[in-house]
Formats: C-alpha cells, structure tokens, sequence
C-alpha cells in the first residue's frame, strides 16, 4: 500500500469555545477528511436523556437508557453533520445551553465514554478525519497522526460564545455565559472519566489573540507539515 492511501487521522481538544469545531470543519474541508464532531455526539445522549427525565448525574438511570438509543450521524449536502437520535433529526435541538450541561454531565459517566467510544474509533478507521472533543488525543484515537491541544482564554472563549447563541437569537448575557463555560471547564477537566488535558504528544495551540482565519491556517499548516513527513518517511 502507498503511503499517501493510508488514512490520516488528526485529533482535536480543548476547552468549551476555543474554537475547536469551526476550525477543525474548516480544515477537514480543506484537506479533503471527514470532520467528526464528538460533542454532539454527547449532546445527544444529554437530550435522550432530558427527553426521558432521567437525572444526568445519575450513572445507573443514565445506563439503563443506552441501550434502547439509537443514535448516528451523517453529513449534510452542506457538509455539515447532522445527528440522529431514534430516527429523528435532533441537530438544532442539542445547541442550547441546557443540552450543554446536559451532555457535560452525561460525559462525566464511564458508561457512556464506553458506549461511545467504538463509534468514535471507527470513523477514523474508515476514512481521514479531524475529530474533535475533550478526548480524542487521550482516549479515542492516542495513535492519531496530529494531536493538537486548541485552547484561549476564557475571556475570548465566552465572548465568541455569546456572539454564536446571540446570532440564534438566545439572550444569554457575557457573565452567564462565561460562568457556564467556567463551570463546565472545571467539570470536564476534574472528572475521573477521561478528563480534559493535552495529551503528552500534543501541539498547543493558543486562539486568543488570533483570527478565526489564522487559527484555521495554523491548524492546517501543521497537518500538512505532518502529512509530509509520514509521506517522507
Ligand atoms: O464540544 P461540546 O461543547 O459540544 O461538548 C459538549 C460536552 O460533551 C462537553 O461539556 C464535554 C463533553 N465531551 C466529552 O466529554 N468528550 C468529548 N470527546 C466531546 C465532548
């Protein structure tokens, strides 16, 4: 097999709004990889579990739902991916700030992270992607090709925040919304579960003093840097 037909994988984390789904769509787009946006396969385990009026925080409740949910995903002529759960297109519903808390909550249970994971796995092993979440350099993919660490202040994270949920018309204020992120940053970083971190082998990259387009040339630069050396190996 040639090298260059060898799937490439490249693991995105970080924190709650540092950008991570914008540029790793954007660079997915531009290098031709299917994008796979974790946290909304979260969100809609949250939302199943909102629907059934389970507590989130709740491992057994939360557990004996699993198995009943049948959840997908699948690209938009847009590109854009679109989640399922139980044959129904839930991709506007699981974008509130409630199916936020929600899905951190649920993502703090073993059981999930574990229903979760071989999805995950198996869409970095059928074709290149840029996958995207809290965990994908630690856990999901720790042999991905690139793993970079996308993270900014919390100030630059909420602020951009506020402009996405304001441009949907939700009125969340900056100090709600950045209290939701900082709670959320402690939540996903202090779990037992797979916590928040970098993985050893991971490139930081800072976006708060930078522009959406730069962040998206710096990610991309360093997939090709990284592409050229496997190929050049
Ligand atoms: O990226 P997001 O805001 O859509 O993620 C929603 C929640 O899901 C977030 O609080 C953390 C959790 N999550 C996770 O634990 N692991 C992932 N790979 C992706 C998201």
């Amino acid at each position: 097999m040639k090298l260059s037909e060898r799937v490439f994988s490249v693991a995105i984390d970080g924190p709650a709004g540092a950008g991570k789904s914008t540029i790793a769509k954007a660079v997915a787009a531009r290098c031709g990889f299917v994008y796979v946006d974790t946290g909304a396969i979260y969100r809609t385990v949250g939302l199943a579990v909102r629907r059934e009026e389970r507590d989130p925080h709740d491992p057994g409740a939360v557990a004996a739902l699993l198995p009943g949910l049948d959840i997908s995903f699948d690209y938009g002529a847009d590109g854009a991916q679109r989640m399922h759960l139980n044959g129904e297109d839930v991709s506007a519903a699981i974008r509130t700030p409630e199916m936020s808390m929600y899905a951190s909550a649920v993502s703090a249970l073993p059981q999930v992270r574990a229903f979760l994971l071989e999805m995950q796995r198996d869409m970095a092993r059928r074709q290149s992607v840029v996958m995207d979440g809290r965990d994908i350099g630690t856990v999901v993919l720790p042999r991905a090709d690139l793993k970079i660490f996308l993270t900014a202040s919390l100030q630059a994270r909420a602020r951009r925040r506020l402009a996405e949920l304001a441009a949907k018309g939700d009125r969340s204020t900056y100090d709600e919304v950045a209290a939701d992120m900082a709670r959320r940053d402690h939540d996903d970083a202090s779990r037992a579960a797979a916590p928040l971190r970098a993985a050893e082998d991971a490139v930081t990259v800072d976006t708060s003093d930078m522009t959406l387009e730069e962040s998206i040339g710096a990610v991309y630069n360093l997939v090709r840097r990284r592409m050229a050396e496997r190929d050049g190996k």
